[in-house]
């Protein structure tokens, strides 16, 4: 459907465009970043948009808007499929169709079951409709999004600290401070990039955790989540801190209860920062799918392991994991791998 040379070039620099455009939300959570640029039957921009949260019109209808007129038969390049489905604003497709667009590109196919087949609703309009342009940088716009759709849950991140020997607390309970300030300074930055930060009631205890991101630039502190059946005291820091409105116990102790329960709150992305029961418990499930494992110069011979038993007696039974990157952060190495899963992830 891209034919000409010139307009493969004009749509593929239009995608670039609105990628970017996507960038300017800096948090639309929990719906996608998407941008949109509607290009005239010569190539010329006659409209743009993204999305800027909920509740907001989406990318489309507001490139649709900008361009008024000029987009009667225009060709829509957008980064997301458009959605089919009525959520809190109209369906785009059914904008798209209105304005008499003539050919909708898009990069992303949408994972959301309940927003998909927008592309099928514009070709039965008449409308040609192509996915896949760009389809990688795009997923890059909204790879946790992109994940809880598909897999119905959260995208989970495991955290840990340990010593050379793997444990993660002392015998007397003390495991402030295992790794250097650099390796916790680097902790904020992935707390900044979850929508969650999550321990156990094991770990609110022992370390009375404020959980929050101490960047100075930080625009929006993630979820603090507290999950076990003991109750989370008044006193506690995970409460108190501000804002106060971002704190949640859930009182269950199976994983899958709980981010269903964070889901069902917009959570798309979980920072698993509990101690070695709540590991272990999200690593038998299987439901981690990242681990951020920073490793300090310091041995113990002694203390809480970094995971108990996972019930594993042969090596061909271990956990493996495929290593994505290492590097030295202050004293300590940070080794980041995600698990060894099907290509689909399951
Ligand atoms: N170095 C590190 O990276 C790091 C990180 C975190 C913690 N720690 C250390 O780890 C120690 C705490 O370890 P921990 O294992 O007690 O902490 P935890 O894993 O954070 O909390 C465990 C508690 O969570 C509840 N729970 C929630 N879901 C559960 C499930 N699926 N299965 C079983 N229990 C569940 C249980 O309490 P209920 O009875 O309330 O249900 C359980 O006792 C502390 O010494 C802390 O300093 C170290």
């Amino acid at each position: 459907m891209l034919g000409r040379d010139n307009d493969r070039v004009e749509i593929t620099a239009a995608m670039q465009r609105a990628i970017e455009l996507a960038q300017q939300s800096s948090d639309p959570s929990p719906n996608p970043r998407v941008g949109c640029v509607l290009l005239s039957p010569t190539g010329e921009v006659v409209g743009e948009g993204w999305h800027e949260g909920p509740g907001q019109p989406h990318a489309e209808v507001v490139a649709l808007t900008n361009a008024g007129q000029q987009a009667a038969g225009a060709t829509a390049v957008v980064t997301l499929e458009p959605c089919s489905h009525v959520g809190r604003t109209g369906p785009c497709a059914q904008a798209l169709i209105d304005a008499s667009i003539a050919r909708v590109i898009y990069a992303q196919t949408d994972p959301n079951p309940e927003a998909a087949d927008g592309a099928s609703r514009l070709r039965e309009a008449g409308i040609q409709a192509e996915g896949g342009i760009m389809a990688a940088e795009a997923l890059e716009l909204n790879r946790a999004w992109s994940f809880a759709m598909k897999f119905g849950r959260p995208w989970v991140r495991w955290k840990t600290a340990a010593t050379l020997d793997g444990r993660v607390a002392a015998v007397d309970g003390s495991s402030q401070w295992i790794t250097s300030e650099d390796a916790r300074q680097d902790v904020h930055q992935l707390r900044a990039e979850a929508d969650a930060v999550m321990v156990g009631t094991g770990t609110l205890f022992s370390d009375d955790p404020e959980l929050t991101c101490r960047l100075p630039e930080v625009q929006r502190q993630p979820l603090r989540v507290v999950v076990g059946q003991r109750a989370v005291p008044a006193q506690a820091r995970v409460r108190l801190a501000e804002p106060m409105s971002a704190f949640v116990h859930v009182p269950n102790r199976q994983p899958e209860y709980a981010l269903a329960d964070l889901l069902r709150r917009g959570v798309h992305s979980v920072l698993l920062e509990g101690g070695p029961t709540l590991a272990r418990a999200f690593l038998k499930a299987g439901l981690v799918d990242w681990i951020t494992w920073y490793t300090a110069p310091l041995l113990l011979g002694a203390g809480r392991e970094v995971v108990p038993s996972l019930g594993i007696a042969s090596l061909n039974s271990a956990l493996r994991f495929n290593v994505s990157q290492v590097r030295q952060v202050g004293d300590d190495v940070r080794i980041d791998m995600e698990p060894d899963k099907d290509p689909d992830g399951s």
